[in-house]
C-alpha cells in the first residue's frame, strides 16, 4: 500500500482558498544545519526544524555516525506549522561512515562529507545516485575537497575521502554556484588551517543561515551573502543553539496555490524578502501580494480573483527564480490566459513533470530546457503520479484548477518536503484527503 492525495474540485476559482497558513523552518537549511553540528563535539540545539521525513532520516544518519539525536515536534492538532526542535549530542570520536541504506533515502546526506573530512580526516559516504530531477553531479564537491588536501575516490559505491597529509587553506572556484558544493566545502573549510577562498559560491538564503550558525559556533567567515566566501580556519568549534530560517519554497507553494485557485491567503513564518522575483512574477500574472505586520514574524498576503495572465520565467541560482518553484509556475501557466515560456537552467530533467500535468489536460510542449505552455480555462481531474517533492505538490495544486477528482499517487514524495500538507489545504477550504492505494500494478508500463 502507498499513500495518495485525492482532491475534488469543481474547477478553477469556484472554491477560492481562504485563511492563514503558518510556514515552518526551511528543509534545505535544517538538513545542512543538522550536518554542521558534527563540526563541534557537545550538544547543539536547532529550533524551527520541519516535521518531515527527510529530517527524521538525517537524524538516523547522525545517530549512525555516533550522535544521540532527540527530535521534538508539536502535536499537529495544536499547530499545523509542523516545526520543532532537534537536539544533537555529538561525540568527540565520530564513526565517519554513512551507509547506502540511509543515504539513498536522502540525497542531502552527502552534506555530511565535508564535516566528516574536517573532523575525522577521512570519510566514507555512500554515493547517493541520481533522482527524478536529474543526474546531480558531485564533481565540484570532490575537486574542492581535493584542493583542501583530501584524496577522493569512488570505491564499491562509496565516496572515500582521506586527508593526504593535512588539510590546508586554498583558493577554490566553482564552475557553477552549486548549493551543495558550497555547503560541503564551507563546512570543511571552517576547520581547515589557514585561509580558504571559495569563489562563485551559491548565495541561497539557506547558505546565509548556515554561515550564521557556523559563525555562532566560532567560525570565521567573510563575504556572507556575496559570491566569494573567505574562511579563516579555526582549531575547534563550539556547540550552538540556532533557529532555522522560514521555508521560502513552502511559502511560495502556498502563494502559487492561491494564484491557481483564487482567494485570499495570509502566509506567516516567511516573508517575500527572499523571493522578491517570485512575488514580482505573480504580480505580473495579476495577483496582489503585500507584506503584512504580524508581531515577531515575517508574513505576507496573497489575493487573486479571476483567471491570471501568462508570464515567462527562467530559473537561475539565487537571487534568480528558484528551480524548486518551477513546477508551480507550470501548473499556474496551465490555466492562465495566454502562452507562457518556461526555461529550466538548473535541473535538466525537471520537465518530466510536464507529462503528468498533460494528463490533467494541460496544453504544453517541452524542447530541451524550454517549455511552452498554452493556458486552458480549466484542467480535468485524473490519476497522476508524484515523482519528486515539488512536482508532487504542483500536481495537487494543478488539481485545484481541475474539474472532478485528481489523485496524486506516491504522495510520500510530498511528505518529504511539507509538514501536514493535506491538513493545511483542508484548513484553506480544499476538499482533499489522504487515501491508501494498492501498489500492485497489473498493467505496468513497459
Ligand atoms: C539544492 C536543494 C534543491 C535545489 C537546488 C538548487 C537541498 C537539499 N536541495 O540541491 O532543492 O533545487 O539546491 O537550488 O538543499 N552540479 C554539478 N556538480 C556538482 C554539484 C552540482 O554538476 O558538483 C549540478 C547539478 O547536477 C545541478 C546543478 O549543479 O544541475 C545545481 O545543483 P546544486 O545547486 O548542487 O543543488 P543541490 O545542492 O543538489
Amino acid at each position: 500500500m502507498s499513500d495518495a492525495f485525492q482532491l475534488r474540485s469543481d474547477g478553477p476559482r469556484v472554491r477560492p482558498l481562504r485563511g492563514t497558513v503558518e510556514v515552518g523552518g526551511a528543509k534545505n537549511s535544517s538538513l545542512k544545519l543538522m550536518a554542521a553540528t558534527l563540526l563541534a563535539p557537545g550538544r547543539s540545539t536547532i529550533h524551527n526544524v520541519p516535521d518531515i521525513l527527510d529530517v527524521h532520516v538525517m537524524a538516523q544518519l547522525l545517530e549512525r555516525l555516533g550522535c544521540t539525536v532527540e527530535v521534538e515536534h508539536p502535536d499537529p492538532t495544536l499547530s499545523l506549522r509542523g516545526s520543532g526542535t532537534v537536539s544533537i549530542d555529538v561525540p568527540e570520536d565520530l564513526d565517519p561512515e554513512a551507509p547506502y541504506d540511509l543515504v539513498r533515502r536522502l540525497r542531502a546526506s552527502i552534506c555530511v562529507l565535508g564535516p566528516l573530512v574536517a573532523r575525522c580526516g577521512r570519510a566514507r559516504v555512500a554515493l547517493p545516485g541520481g533522482d527524478a530531477i536529474g543526474s546531480r553531479g558531485l564533481d565540484m564537491h570532490f575537486q574542492g575537497l581535493e584542493a583542501l588536501g583530501a584524496a577522493v575516490h569512488i570505491e564499491h559505491g562509496m565516496v572515500v575521502a582521506e586527508v593526504r597529509d593535512r588539510l590546508g587553506g586554498a583558493t577554490l572556484w566553482l564552475d557553477f554556484p552549486s548549493v551543495g558544493a558550497t555547503e560541503n566545502l564551507l563546512m570543511a573549510a571552517v576547520l581547515t588551517p589557514g585561509w580558504t577562498v571559495i569563489d562563485n559560491v551559491a548565495r541561497e538564503p539557506e547558505i546565509g543561515d548556515l554561515c550564521a550558525m557556523l559563525t555562532a559556533m566560532g567560525a570565521r567567515i567573510d563575504g556572507v551573502g556575496s559570491s566569494t566566501l573567505e574562511v579563516e580556519g579555526v582549531e575547534r568549534l563550539r556547540p550552538v543553539e540556532h533557529t532555522t530560517i522560514g521555508d521560502r519554497i513552502v511559502a511560495g507553494t502556498w502563494a502559487f496555490a492561491t494564484a491557481i485557485a483564487g482567494g485570499d491567503v495570509t502566509v506567516v513564518g516567511a516573508g517575500t524578502r527572499h523571493f522578491q522575483i517570485v512575488a514580482d512574477k505573480l504580480r505580473t500574472a495579476g495577483a496582489e501580494i503585500e507584506t503584512v505586520a504580524v508581531p515577531g514574524e515575517e508574513a505576507f498576503r496573497v489575493r487573486c480573483e479571476g483567471r491570471l495572465r501568462a508570464f515567462d520565467v527562467a530559473t537561475l541560482p539565487y537571487p534568480g527564480f528558484p528551480t524548486d518553484l518551477q513546477p508551480f509556475v507550470m501548473a499556474l501557466a496551465a490555466t492562465a490566459e495566454g502562452t507562457s515560456m518556461i526555461t529550466e537552467n538548473v535541473f535538466e530533467a525537471r520537465f518530466m513533470f510536464a507529462q503528468e500535468l498533460a494528463r490533467l489536460g494541460a496544453d504544453l510542449r517541452t524542447d530541451g530546457h524550454h517549455a511552452v505552455v498554452r493556458g486552458v480555462p480549466a484542467l480535468s481531474g485524473a490519476p497522476v503520479v508524484a515523482h519528486d517533492i515539488r512536482a508532487g505538490a504542483a500536481l495537487v495544486l494543478a488539481g485545484l484548477a481541475a474539474e472532478g477528482t485528481t489523485t496524486v499517487a506516491e504522495a510520500h514524495h510530498i511528505d518529504r518536503g511539507y509538514p501536514h500538507f493535506v491538513e493545511v489545504l483542508q484548513s484553506l477550504g480544499v476538499d482533499i484527503e489522504r487515501v491508501s492505494e494498492a501498489t500492485d500494478d497489473p498493467w505496468p508500463a513497459s
